[in-house]
């Protein structure tokens, strides 16, 4: 016998930030849970019922957080735990999975479902064109669980091999050089008019867009709220005159298009 009582935990992820950007079916998750945990900024943009209660915590508490949610959806509550963008892109469906693999075996039992959202990186993807149209990755800049050389070798592996690359989590107070060695890294094997997008809290109010050559990237252009984008050798950008330009990557791979519509 299970010693779980019929509880249940949805991982949501509430998109980049604009309330039109929450999927339906993660409104409808908000709307059949209880108890919310997540990081007091994402639990604030929730607008809930007085029944509904919000655990907000701080930042870097995701495993304690996870613990928390997974404590309550023992006892048979409905409990959510939110994220930003999606839930399993360098957030919490991970430090849930981990929660459970560490905890007590009957955390197994419990009813878990993610709920995907918008990620970052195609919210800015989207406002510039199709800077994702042909194959890439996202590493996340932050050295606070993994080392500083496993990124610098994933960096290069991925622009060598000719990955458009997304970087989350670029920079912070805490962590002020990683993004400006990246781009030094990256100069050195990519062309200097590899087009670099900055794109800052996709979906929201302030949010900024910028295009600028990799050979004039610079580290001040982007904040914790920034999601970059760096093409490979094939990403083009079409200028339209008064219109922004458009950033791409085209389906085919140089030497031509080949491919078939
Ligand atoms: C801990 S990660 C969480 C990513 C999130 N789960 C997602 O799928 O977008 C936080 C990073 O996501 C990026 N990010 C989150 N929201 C963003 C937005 N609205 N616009 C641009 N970048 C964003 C930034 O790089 C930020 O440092």
């Amino acid at each position: 016998m299970s010693g779980v009582k019929s509880g249940h935990i949805a991982v949501i992820g509430l998109g980049p930030g604009g309330a039109h950007q929450v999927t339906p079916e993660a409104s409808t998750a908000v709307a059949g849970a209880k108890w919310f945990y997540g990081y007091g900024p994402y639990v604030d943009r929730l607008e809930l019922r007085p029944d509904q209660v919000k655990v907000g915590s701080d930042n870097r508490e995701e495993i304690s957080r996870a613990k928390a949610a997974l404590e309550k959806a023992a006892l048979g509550e409905r409990v959510a735990v939110v994220s930003g963008g999606d839930p399993g892109v360098f957030a919490m469906a991970a430090a849930v999975c981990e929660a459970i693999e560490a905890g007590p075996k009957e955390w197994r039992d419990i009813e878990l479902s993610v709920v995907p959202g918008v990620t970052a990186m195609l919210a800015v993807a989207a406002r510039t064109g199709a800077p994702l149209g042909h194959d890439f990755c996202a590493i996340s800049l932050s050295d606070n669980l993994k080392p500083w050389e496993t990124i610098e070798k994933r960096l290069d592996a991925a622009a060598s091999a000719g990955f458009v690359i997304a970087l989350y989590n670029p920079i912070s107070k805490a962590r002020p050089w990683q993004l400006g060695r990246a781009f030094d890294l990256l100069r050195s094997r990519l062309p200097a008019a590899t087009p670099v997008i900055f794109g800052r809290a996709a979906g929201r109010p302030d949010e900024r867009i910028e295009v600028t050559p990799l050979g004039q990237a610079d580290a001040g252009q982007a904040d914790m709220a920034t999601c970059v984008i760096i093409g490979s050798a094939e990403t083009r950008i079409i200028e339209r005159g008064e219109k922004p330009a458009l950033v791409y990557t085209p389906r085919f791979s140089n030497p031509g298009p080949e491919a078939s519509t």
